[in-house]
């Protein structure tokens, strides 16, 4: 199984789609196994992005992670990434299919809604940043038989 770290940033707390994303990442088949409701700090968002340091726009996303509070979610499922990457959509909402969150609720890319990790290796890593280990759950779904070829 994959992990993926999933946050719905300021924006999509501020305008009310935690539910909205919650519901469509569960529906599909995805498995939560971690969440808090959390204010991210400089250290955390300069350690999460650091690997855009230096971009032209790496000051203003460091503004907008800060803003607000975030949902911040660990989930678990097979090939996690792939399919939550689709789910989301491409980072700028304009090129979004329809059908993803990006699409259907955002309209630029620095309010673009959600994080997702774009690797199995980043999503452990990035699990490992954002949760301790006590905070994550391990647990057996019933529906699993359902979701898989089990
Ligand atoms: S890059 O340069 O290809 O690595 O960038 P990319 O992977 O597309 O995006 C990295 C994160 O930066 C956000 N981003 C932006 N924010 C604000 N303004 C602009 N122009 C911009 N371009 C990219 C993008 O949403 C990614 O954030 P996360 O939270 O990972 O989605």
């Amino acid at each position: 199984m994959e992990r993926t770290l999933i946050l719905i940033k300021p924006d999509g707390v501020q305008r009310g789609l935690i539910g909205e994303i919650i519901k469509r990442l569960e529906a599909r088949g995805l498995k939560i196994i971690g969440a808090k409701f959390m204010q991210v700090d400089e250290k955390l968002a300069s350690t999460h992005y650091a690997e855009h340091i230096g971009k032209p726009f790496y000051p203003g996303l460091m503004r907008y992670i800060c803003s607000s509070p975030v949902m911040a979610m660990a989930w678990e499922g097979r090939d996690a990434i792939a399919i939550v990457r689709q789910m989301m959509g491409k980072t700028n909402p304009v090129e979004a299919a329809p059908g993803t969150i990006r699409h259907d609720f955002a309209m630029i890319t620095s309010r673009n809604l959600t994080h997702a990790s774009d690797s199995p290796e980043r999503g452990e890593v990035e699990i490992a940043l954002w949760f301790k280990a006590e905070e994550l759950v391990t647990w057996d779904r019933t529906a699993d038989s359902w979701i898989y070829d089990l």
